[in-house]
Protein backbone atom coordinates (compact mmCIF):
# COMPACT_ATOMS: atom_id res chain seq x y z
CA UNK A 1 0.00 0.00 0.00
CA UNK A 2 1.35 4.16 -0.42
CA UNK A 3 -0.61 6.75 -0.95
CA UNK A 4 -1.68 6.34 -3.92
CA UNK A 5 -3.28 3.29 -3.45
CA UNK A 6 -6.57 5.03 -3.30
CA UNK A 7 -9.79 3.83 -1.53
CA UNK A 8 -13.62 5.28 -1.46
CA UNK A 9 -14.57 7.31 1.41
CA UNK A 10 -17.31 5.11 2.84
CA UNK A 11 -20.13 4.47 0.64
CA UNK A 12 -19.05 7.23 -1.99
CA UNK A 13 -17.55 7.68 -5.27
CA UNK A 14 -14.98 10.09 -3.53
CA UNK A 15 -11.49 8.34 -3.38
CA UNK A 16 -8.66 9.44 -1.44
CA UNK A 17 -5.27 8.40 -0.27
CA UNK A 18 -4.94 5.36 2.76
CA UNK A 19 -3.58 8.46 4.42
CA UNK A 20 -4.73 11.96 4.64
CA UNK A 21 -2.23 15.21 5.51
CA UNK A 22 -3.47 16.43 8.52
CA UNK A 23 -2.54 20.43 8.94
CA UNK A 24 -3.41 21.72 12.13
CA UNK A 25 0.40 22.13 13.10
CA UNK A 26 0.57 24.59 9.49
CA UNK A 27 1.15 27.95 10.79
CA UNK A 28 2.66 29.75 13.82
CA UNK A 29 -0.15 31.17 15.71
CA UNK A 30 -0.77 28.89 18.40
CA UNK A 31 3.40 29.18 19.17
CA UNK A 32 3.94 25.51 18.48
CA UNK A 33 3.35 25.03 14.75
CA UNK A 34 5.08 24.92 11.56
CA UNK A 35 6.37 27.81 9.63
CA UNK A 36 4.69 28.58 5.97
CA UNK A 37 7.71 27.66 4.03
CA UNK A 38 8.01 23.88 6.10
CA UNK A 39 3.95 23.83 5.93
CA UNK A 40 5.16 24.13 1.77
CA UNK A 41 7.50 21.42 1.95
CA UNK A 42 4.97 19.47 3.69
CA UNK A 43 2.68 19.48 1.42
CA UNK A 44 4.95 19.20 -1.71
CA UNK A 45 6.32 16.10 -0.08
CA UNK A 46 3.23 14.25 0.50
CA UNK A 47 1.68 15.39 -3.06
CA UNK A 48 4.84 13.86 -4.71
CA UNK A 49 4.06 10.77 -3.16
CA UNK A 50 1.00 10.59 -4.67
CA UNK A 51 -1.52 11.70 -1.52
CA UNK A 52 -4.20 13.61 -2.37
CA UNK A 53 -6.24 13.96 0.87
CA UNK A 54 -5.55 17.52 2.57
CA UNK A 55 -7.22 17.95 6.35
CA UNK A 56 -7.44 21.50 7.69
CA UNK A 57 -10.30 23.98 9.72
CA UNK A 58 -11.24 27.25 9.99
CA UNK A 59 -10.44 27.20 13.46
CA UNK A 60 -6.91 25.70 12.85
CA UNK A 61 -4.39 28.26 13.61
CA UNK A 62 -6.82 30.92 13.66
CA UNK A 63 -7.82 30.12 10.07
CA UNK A 64 -3.68 30.61 8.91
CA UNK A 65 -3.48 26.74 7.72
CA UNK A 66 -6.53 27.68 5.38
CA UNK A 67 -4.43 30.27 4.07
CA UNK A 68 -1.58 28.22 3.58
CA UNK A 69 -3.14 25.87 2.08
CA UNK A 70 -4.77 28.31 -0.23
CA UNK A 71 -1.63 30.29 -0.93
CA UNK A 72 0.24 27.11 -1.97
CA UNK A 73 -2.48 26.20 -4.52
CA UNK A 74 -2.84 29.65 -6.05
CA UNK A 75 -0.93 30.06 -9.77
CA UNK A 76 -0.58 26.04 -9.73
CA UNK A 77 -3.77 25.95 -12.36
CA UNK A 78 -5.43 23.04 -12.07
CA UNK A 79 -3.68 21.27 -9.42
CA UNK A 80 -6.09 22.26 -6.65
CA UNK A 81 -8.99 20.25 -8.87
CA UNK A 82 -7.13 16.96 -8.17
CA UNK A 83 -6.67 17.01 -4.48
CA UNK A 84 -9.34 16.40 -1.83
CA UNK A 85 -9.47 19.30 0.35
CA UNK A 86 -11.32 19.17 3.65
CA UNK A 87 -12.07 22.04 5.98
CA UNK A 88 -14.44 22.00 9.35
CA UNK A 89 -16.80 24.65 10.57
CA UNK A 90 -17.80 25.18 14.19
CA UNK A 91 -15.02 27.03 15.80
CA UNK A 92 -15.69 30.80 16.06
CA UNK A 93 -12.83 32.91 15.20
CA UNK A 94 -15.18 35.91 15.57
CA UNK A 95 -15.32 37.69 18.94
CA UNK A 96 -18.43 38.34 20.33
CA UNK A 97 -20.60 36.91 17.31
CA UNK A 98 -22.61 34.81 18.33
CA UNK A 99 -23.20 33.08 14.95
CA UNK A 100 -19.27 33.37 13.87
CA UNK A 101 -19.36 29.79 14.04
CA UNK A 102 -21.34 26.30 15.48
CA UNK A 103 -23.75 24.39 13.32
CA UNK A 104 -26.60 27.09 12.67
CA UNK A 105 -27.40 28.12 9.01
CA UNK A 106 -26.39 31.34 9.59
CA UNK A 107 -23.19 30.63 11.21
CA UNK A 108 -22.23 27.40 8.51
CA UNK A 109 -22.97 29.86 5.41
CA UNK A 110 -20.77 32.70 6.95
CA UNK A 111 -17.87 29.92 8.43
CA UNK A 112 -17.68 28.30 4.55
CA UNK A 113 -17.48 31.89 2.81
CA UNK A 114 -14.45 32.90 4.76
CA UNK A 115 -13.09 29.55 4.17
CA UNK A 116 -13.41 29.83 0.90
CA UNK A 117 -11.44 33.13 0.72
CA UNK A 118 -8.55 31.83 2.68
CA UNK A 119 -8.52 28.57 0.95
CA UNK A 120 -8.76 31.03 -2.49
CA UNK A 121 -11.03 28.06 -3.95
CA UNK A 122 -14.79 27.91 -5.09
CA UNK A 123 -15.74 24.64 -3.55
CA UNK A 124 -14.71 22.15 -0.57
CA UNK A 125 -14.57 18.96 -0.96
CA UNK A 126 -15.35 17.71 1.87
CA UNK A 127 -17.32 19.96 4.67
CA UNK A 128 -16.89 18.55 8.18
CA UNK A 129 -19.40 19.61 11.23
CA UNK A 130 -16.09 19.66 13.74
CA UNK A 131 -17.89 19.42 17.05
CA UNK A 132 -21.04 18.70 18.61
CA UNK A 133 -23.93 21.36 18.50
CA UNK A 134 -26.64 20.96 20.75
CA UNK A 135 -28.05 24.05 20.83
CA UNK A 136 -28.80 24.10 17.26
CA UNK A 137 -31.60 21.54 15.81
CA UNK A 138 -30.16 18.62 13.46
CA UNK A 139 -32.65 19.57 11.15
CA UNK A 140 -31.35 22.64 10.60
CA UNK A 141 -27.61 21.20 10.46
CA UNK A 142 -28.42 19.17 7.77
CA UNK A 143 -30.46 21.10 5.68
CA UNK A 144 -28.10 23.58 5.48
CA UNK A 145 -25.17 21.32 4.60
CA UNK A 146 -27.64 19.58 1.82
CA UNK A 147 -28.49 23.29 0.27
CA UNK A 148 -24.51 23.99 0.29
CA UNK A 149 -24.25 20.50 -1.33
CA UNK A 150 -26.90 21.74 -4.16
CA UNK A 151 -25.51 25.25 -4.37
CA UNK A 152 -21.67 22.88 -5.63
CA UNK A 153 -20.17 25.05 -2.85
CA UNK A 154 -19.39 21.83 -0.93
CA UNK A 155 -18.81 17.89 -2.73
CA UNK A 156 -19.49 15.78 0.47
CA UNK A 157 -20.29 15.93 4.27
CA UNK A 158 -18.48 14.78 7.15
CA UNK A 159 -19.39 14.85 11.12
CA UNK A 160 -16.15 14.72 13.69
CA UNK A 161 -16.70 14.34 17.30
CA UNK A 162 -20.66 14.25 17.24
CA UNK A 163 -22.05 11.75 19.60
CA UNK A 164 -23.33 8.05 17.92
CA UNK A 165 -26.85 9.28 18.37
CA UNK A 166 -26.39 11.98 16.99
CA UNK A 167 -24.97 10.69 14.24
CA UNK A 168 -27.15 8.30 13.51
CA UNK A 169 -29.91 10.54 13.86
CA UNK A 170 -28.65 13.20 11.60
CA UNK A 171 -27.64 10.61 8.68
CA UNK A 172 -31.33 8.49 9.08
CA UNK A 173 -33.22 12.08 8.62
CA UNK A 174 -31.15 12.47 5.63
CA UNK A 175 -31.66 9.33 4.20
CA UNK A 176 -35.36 9.88 4.59
CA UNK A 177 -35.61 13.35 3.11
CA UNK A 178 -33.06 12.63 0.30
CA UNK A 179 -30.07 14.91 1.94
CA UNK A 180 -26.48 14.76 1.41
CA UNK A 181 -25.80 11.83 3.61
CA UNK A 182 -22.70 11.82 5.69
CA UNK A 183 -20.18 9.99 3.96
CA UNK A 184 -17.27 10.37 6.88
CA UNK A 185 -16.29 10.23 10.30
CA UNK A 186 -13.48 12.06 12.17
CA UNK A 187 -12.68 10.36 15.76
CA UNK A 188 -9.86 10.09 17.74
CA UNK A 189 -8.05 6.86 17.33
CA UNK A 190 -4.81 5.07 17.92
CA UNK A 191 -3.53 2.48 20.30
CA UNK A 192 -4.18 4.92 23.65
CA UNK A 193 -7.62 5.85 22.17
CA UNK A 194 -9.76 3.01 21.29
CA UNK A 195 -13.51 3.91 23.03
CA UNK A 196 -14.81 4.55 19.68
CA UNK A 197 -14.75 1.23 18.90
CA UNK A 198 -18.01 0.92 21.15
CA UNK A 199 -20.22 3.10 19.04
CA UNK A 200 -18.86 5.61 16.50
CA UNK A 201 -16.98 2.64 14.34
CA UNK A 202 -19.59 -0.03 14.66
CA UNK A 203 -22.38 2.79 12.94
CA UNK A 204 -19.89 3.68 10.31
CA UNK A 205 -19.58 0.33 9.71
CA UNK A 206 -23.43 0.31 9.45
CA UNK A 207 -24.38 3.42 7.66
CA UNK A 208 -21.83 3.30 5.07
CA UNK A 209 -19.19 5.98 6.21
CA UNK A 210 -15.59 6.26 6.00
CA UNK A 211 -13.43 6.61 9.16
CA UNK A 212 -10.23 9.17 9.41
CA UNK A 213 -8.74 8.75 12.79
CA UNK A 214 -7.41 11.94 14.19
CA UNK A 215 -4.49 12.25 16.69
CA UNK A 216 -2.94 8.50 15.65
CA UNK A 217 -0.02 8.99 17.53
CA UNK A 218 -1.72 10.30 20.57
CA UNK A 219 -0.16 13.77 19.99
CA UNK A 220 3.06 12.36 19.64
CA UNK A 221 2.90 9.95 22.84
CA UNK A 222 3.72 6.92 20.44
CA UNK A 223 6.25 8.35 18.15
CA UNK A 224 9.08 6.95 19.89
CA UNK A 225 10.34 10.25 21.64
CA UNK A 226 8.54 8.77 25.12
CA UNK A 227 9.59 5.50 27.32
CA UNK A 228 8.69 4.53 31.20
CA UNK A 229 12.80 4.33 30.72
CA UNK A 230 13.76 8.04 29.52
CA UNK A 231 14.40 10.72 31.54
CA UNK A 232 15.65 14.30 30.63
CA UNK A 233 13.58 16.62 27.90
CA UNK A 234 11.66 15.69 24.98
CA UNK A 235 11.86 17.36 21.69
CA UNK A 236 7.95 18.20 21.52
CA UNK A 237 6.10 21.19 20.79
CA UNK A 238 3.15 19.87 22.43
CA UNK A 239 3.40 19.21 25.70
CA UNK A 240 1.98 22.56 27.53
CA UNK A 241 -1.27 21.48 25.41
CA UNK A 242 -1.26 17.39 25.89
CA UNK A 243 1.03 16.83 29.06
CA UNK A 244 2.94 13.61 29.76
CA UNK A 245 1.82 10.01 29.46
CA UNK A 246 0.65 8.74 32.24
CA UNK A 247 1.70 5.40 34.27
CA UNK A 248 -1.37 3.47 32.13
CA UNK A 249 -0.45 4.85 28.91
CA UNK A 250 3.94 3.67 29.36
CA UNK A 251 2.88 0.00 29.47
CA UNK A 252 1.11 0.48 25.90
CA UNK A 253 4.13 2.81 24.91
CA UNK A 254 6.62 0.51 25.92
CA UNK A 255 4.78 -2.59 23.92
CA UNK A 256 4.75 -0.46 21.19
CA UNK A 257 8.40 0.33 21.15
CA UNK A 258 9.86 -3.06 21.77
CA UNK A 259 7.60 -4.68 18.98
CA UNK A 260 8.96 -1.69 16.48
CA UNK A 261 12.75 -2.71 17.57
CA UNK A 262 11.81 -6.23 16.63
CA UNK A 263 9.86 -5.36 13.27
CA UNK A 264 13.10 -2.93 12.31
CA UNK A 265 10.85 0.55 11.79
CA UNK A 266 10.31 3.36 13.65
CA UNK A 267 7.31 3.47 16.63
CA UNK A 268 5.48 5.98 14.58
CA UNK A 269 5.54 4.01 11.51
CA UNK A 270 3.99 1.21 13.41
CA UNK A 271 1.37 3.21 15.37
CA UNK A 272 0.42 4.45 12.26
CA UNK A 273 0.21 1.10 10.46
CA UNK A 274 -1.61 -0.63 13.40
CA UNK A 275 -4.76 2.12 13.33
CA UNK A 276 -4.72 2.22 9.54
CA UNK A 277 -5.40 -1.54 9.32
CA UNK A 278 -8.23 -1.55 12.28
CA UNK A 279 -11.64 -2.51 11.00
CA UNK A 280 -13.90 0.43 9.35
CA UNK A 281 -10.44 2.64 9.06
CA UNK A 282 -10.44 4.34 5.63
CA UNK A 283 -7.50 7.19 5.96
CA UNK A 284 -5.59 7.92 9.16
CA UNK A 285 -4.89 11.64 8.92
CA UNK A 286 -0.88 11.87 9.62
CA UNK A 287 0.00 14.83 11.76
CA UNK A 288 3.42 16.07 11.57
CA UNK A 289 5.40 19.05 13.02
CA UNK A 290 8.49 18.57 10.91
CA UNK A 291 9.05 17.57 7.56
CA UNK A 292 11.43 14.97 8.39
CA UNK A 293 8.39 13.37 10.72
CA UNK A 294 5.84 13.16 7.86
CA UNK A 295 8.73 11.16 6.24
CA UNK A 296 9.17 8.70 9.19
CA UNK A 297 5.88 8.57 9.23
CA UNK A 298 4.53 7.64 5.92
CA UNK A 299 6.98 4.56 6.30
CA UNK A 300 4.04 3.19 7.84
CA UNK A 301 3.38 1.77 4.59
CA UNK A 302 6.31 -0.59 4.66
CA UNK A 303 6.03 -2.16 8.28
CA UNK A 304 4.85 -5.82 8.09
CA UNK A 305 3.86 -6.96 11.46
CA UNK A 306 3.78 -11.04 12.39
CA UNK A 307 0.09 -11.75 13.27
CA UNK A 308 1.84 -12.14 17.22
CA UNK A 309 3.29 -8.50 17.20
CA UNK A 310 -0.52 -7.27 15.98
CA UNK A 311 -2.24 -9.51 18.52
CA UNK A 312 0.41 -7.73 21.17
CA UNK A 313 -0.35 -4.29 20.56
CA UNK A 314 -4.16 -5.47 19.90
CA UNK A 315 -4.14 -7.42 23.72
CA UNK A 316 -2.57 -4.54 25.59
CA UNK A 317 -3.83 -1.78 24.15
CA UNK A 318 -7.68 -3.37 24.48
CA UNK A 319 -10.25 -0.57 25.82
CA UNK A 320 -12.67 -0.87 28.15
CA UNK A 321 -16.08 -0.22 26.35
CA UNK A 322 -19.69 1.84 27.46
CA UNK A 323 -22.28 -0.26 28.34
CA UNK A 324 -23.76 -2.51 26.29
CA UNK A 325 -20.72 -3.27 24.45
CA UNK A 326 -19.12 -6.00 27.07
CA UNK A 327 -22.74 -7.26 27.64
CA UNK A 328 -23.49 -8.05 24.18
CA UNK A 329 -19.81 -9.70 23.46
CA UNK A 330 -20.43 -12.35 26.63
CA UNK A 331 -24.00 -12.78 25.67
CA UNK A 332 -23.09 -13.45 21.77
CA UNK A 333 -23.10 -17.25 23.04
CA UNK A 334 -27.16 -16.72 23.00
CA UNK A 335 -26.61 -16.82 19.28
CA UNK A 336 -26.96 -20.97 20.51
CA UNK A 337 -30.39 -20.44 21.48
CA UNK A 338 -31.60 -20.22 17.50
CA UNK A 339 -34.35 -22.69 17.38
CA UNK A 340 -34.88 -23.68 20.70
CA UNK A 341 -38.11 -22.02 21.52
CA UNK A 342 -40.25 -23.62 25.22
CA UNK A 343 -43.24 -24.23 22.41
CA UNK A 344 -41.77 -27.43 21.16
CA UNK A 345 -40.11 -28.68 24.12
CA UNK A 346 -36.66 -28.28 22.78
CA UNK A 347 -33.82 -28.85 24.83
CA UNK A 348 -32.70 -25.42 25.68
CA UNK A 349 -29.27 -24.94 25.58
CA UNK A 350 -28.51 -20.83 26.78
CA UNK A 351 -25.75 -21.02 29.04
CA UNK A 352 -28.35 -17.76 30.87
CA UNK A 353 -31.25 -20.41 31.15
CA UNK A 354 -29.36 -23.11 32.83
CA UNK A 355 -27.90 -20.82 35.64
CA UNK A 356 -31.58 -19.89 36.05
CA UNK A 357 -34.30 -22.31 34.77
CA UNK A 358 -37.17 -20.64 36.07
CA UNK A 359 -36.53 -17.20 34.13
CA UNK A 360 -39.80 -17.89 32.29
N1 LIG B 1 -11.59 16.37 13.99
C1 LIG B 1 -10.92 16.70 15.07
O1 LIG B 1 -11.49 17.05 16.11
C2 LIG B 1 -9.42 16.67 15.04
C3 LIG B 1 -8.70 16.84 16.24
C4 LIG B 1 -7.32 16.80 16.18
C5 LIG B 1 -6.68 16.59 14.96
N2 LIG B 1 -7.40 16.46 13.80
C6 LIG B 1 -6.71 16.24 12.50
O2 LIG B 1 -5.85 15.14 12.63
C7 LIG B 1 -4.53 15.52 12.25
C8 LIG B 1 -3.53 14.71 13.03
O3 LIG B 1 -3.71 14.94 14.43
P1 LIG B 1 -2.45 15.14 15.36
O4 LIG B 1 -1.58 16.20 14.78
O5 LIG B 1 -2.93 15.28 16.75
O6 LIG B 1 -1.73 13.71 15.13
P2 LIG B 1 -0.65 12.92 15.94
O7 LIG B 1 0.06 12.10 14.92
O8 LIG B 1 -1.26 12.20 17.08
O9 LIG B 1 0.33 14.01 16.51
C9 LIG B 1 1.17 14.74 15.68
C10 LIG B 1 2.31 15.31 16.50
O10 LIG B 1 3.12 14.24 16.99
C11 LIG B 1 4.49 14.57 16.84
N3 LIG B 1 5.02 13.68 15.80
C12 LIG B 1 4.40 13.27 14.66
N4 LIG B 1 5.18 12.44 13.97
C13 LIG B 1 6.32 12.33 14.65
C14 LIG B 1 7.52 11.60 14.45
N5 LIG B 1 7.68 10.85 13.35
N6 LIG B 1 8.51 11.69 15.36
C15 LIG B 1 8.36 12.46 16.47
N7 LIG B 1 7.24 13.17 16.73
C16 LIG B 1 6.23 13.11 15.83
C17 LIG B 1 4.53 16.04 16.40
O11 LIG B 1 4.46 16.89 17.53
P3 LIG B 1 5.75 17.39 18.34
O12 LIG B 1 6.92 17.32 17.44
O13 LIG B 1 5.42 18.75 18.78
O14 LIG B 1 5.86 16.44 19.49
C18 LIG B 1 3.23 16.17 15.66
O15 LIG B 1 2.75 17.50 15.57
C19 LIG B 1 -4.49 17.03 12.48
O16 LIG B 1 -3.50 17.67 11.73
C20 LIG B 1 -5.87 17.42 12.04
O17 LIG B 1 -5.93 17.53 10.63
C21 LIG B 1 -8.75 16.48 13.83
Amino acid sequence: MSLDSYVTLGRSGLRISPFTLGTMTFGEDHGWGTSPAESKDILSAYLERGGNSIDTANIYTNGHSEKIIGDYFAGKGSLRDRVVIGTKFFGNLYEKDPNGGGAGRKGIMQQLENSLRRLQTDYVDIYWLHNFDPATPIEETMRALDDLVASGKVRYIGFSDVPAWRTAEAATLAEFRGWAPIVGLQLEYSLLERSSEGELIPLAQAKGMGVLPWSPLKSGFLSGKYSSGRTGPVDTARSALVGAPSQSDYIVIDALNEIAAEAGASPAAVALNWVNKRPGITSTLVGARRLAQLETNLDAFAVTLTDAQRETLDEVSAPTLNFPAENNRTLAAMLAFAGATVDDQQTIVSPLLQTNPTRY
